[in-house]
């Protein structure tokens, strides 16, 4: 997708470097950054130069391939394995990237294993950018018929950053909208800032600006008054894991809009590649939530007056903040999950009826 009119992708590997542009920096400043090492990967994934659950998975098999690069021992890429791993709990693609990568390298020679480890990275982000496409052609179904009811701007709430952003390219949420918008079908989106780190505000406005969507940034406490109002057509969200008995854990806040949603009969669709499908699990409350530093919500970073980059704190110096980074929204509230391989309903017997 496009960032001042040129397209790119969020990774990719050049002269033996990962680029990626560092997310943490936009929608203020556009910075491609190079990770020359898997330290550098596993920082990338850390402080959120990349996010997001597909775009995590894409780093870290990267990740493995800078690994082998600097030292080729097998001791070092299972040691840089397990730091992939644990760089951040939630999102299952981290982990199935790495498996997946690991298994392809199991046995293969030292000659080998670079072009083995670039081949598999790169299959890895091309499979994703196909999924992500054909979640946007399943998805867009949903939003043609809503559209031909309606015969009016179609208007869809996301929450967080499902976007191209968080993916190689297209997006999980975004995708359908984004064909949508392709196809001529009127569609405004109401952005969830997703307080703590905005990537609503930061990111998924950012990047439907530059493709010329109609959006509008509101606060996180707003989508339920707009649901009553019936100001919302549908919700589109992503999933950084979904369990295989339908339920999904998504960016903080999620849960809450799910809610709001059920109670005003608003469909609740949820976005996913099936890799962001756990089938070992069935009860959620095995997730490993991540709960990150609690100066993402006491402080908040924009552009002053000079247009420079500064932090300021907003809370109460002697304030404690907890800073939960997931929720859960139980299979009962999803309207469906958006596939690559089709719609299907939330839970064991749709998702198996599409996957296995
Ligand atoms: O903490 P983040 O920014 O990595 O969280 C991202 C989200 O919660 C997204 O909504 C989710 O990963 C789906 S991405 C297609």
């Amino acid at each position: 997708m496009k960032i001042n009119g040129k397209v790119y992708r969020t990774i990719w590997f050049e002269n033996n470097k990962v680029k990626i542009i560092n997310q943490t920096k936009l929608p203020h400043q556009f910075i491609i950054k190079d990770l020359k090492t898997i330290q550098d990967a596993i920082n990338a994934i850390k402080t959120m130069e990349v996010r997001g659950a597909p775009l995590i998975g894409a780093t870290a098999a990267y990740g493995l391939v800078l690994a082998i690069i600097e030292k080729n021992d097998l001791s070092y890429l299972k040691k840089s394995s397990e730091d992939l791993i644990a760089s951040r709990p939630t999102a299952i693609n981290l982990k199935w990237a790495v498996d997946r990568m690991m298994q392809k390298l199991s046995g293969v020679n030292d000659n080998d294993i670079l072009k083995i480890a670039l081949n598999e990275a790169k299959i890895i982000v091309e499979e994703d950018v196909d999924f992500c496409k054909n979640i946007g052609l399943n998805g867009l179904k949903i939003i043609e018929e809503i559209a031909k009811k309606k015969k009016d701007v179609v208007n869809i709430l996301t929450h967080c950053n499902a976007g191209w952003l968080a993916t190689i390219d297209w997006g999980t949420a975004t995708s359908p909208i984004y064909h949508a918008h392709k196809k001529g079908i009127k569609v405004h989106i109401w952005v969830d800032e997703t307080r703590p780190r905005n990537q609503g505000a930061n990111l998924t406005s950012h990047e439907l600006n530059e493709e010329g969507i109609p959006n509008t940034i509101i606060a996180d406490n707003t989508g339920g008054i707009l649901m009553q109002r019936g100001q919302v057509d549908m919700c589109i969200v992503g999933t950084d894991r979904t369990l295989y008995n339908g339920d999904v854990c998504n960016k903080i806040g999620t849960y809450l809009k799910a809610l709001a949603a059920k109670d005003n009969n608003v469909p609740f669709y949820v976005a996913l590649p099936s890799s962001t499908i756990d089938w070992n699990i069935k009860n959620h409350k095995e997730i490993p939530i991540e709960e990150r530093n609690a100066e993402e919500l006491s402080h908040v970073e924009g552009l002053d007056k000079d247009n420079k980059l500064q932090k300021v704190l907003i809370y109460p110096q002697k304030s404690k903040a907890m800073n939960l980074a997931f929720d859960v929204t139980p299979a009962k509230y999803v309207t469906g999950l958006i596939t690559e391989k089709g719609v299907c309903e939330a839970s064991e017997k749709g998702l198996k009826e599409l996957f296995k």
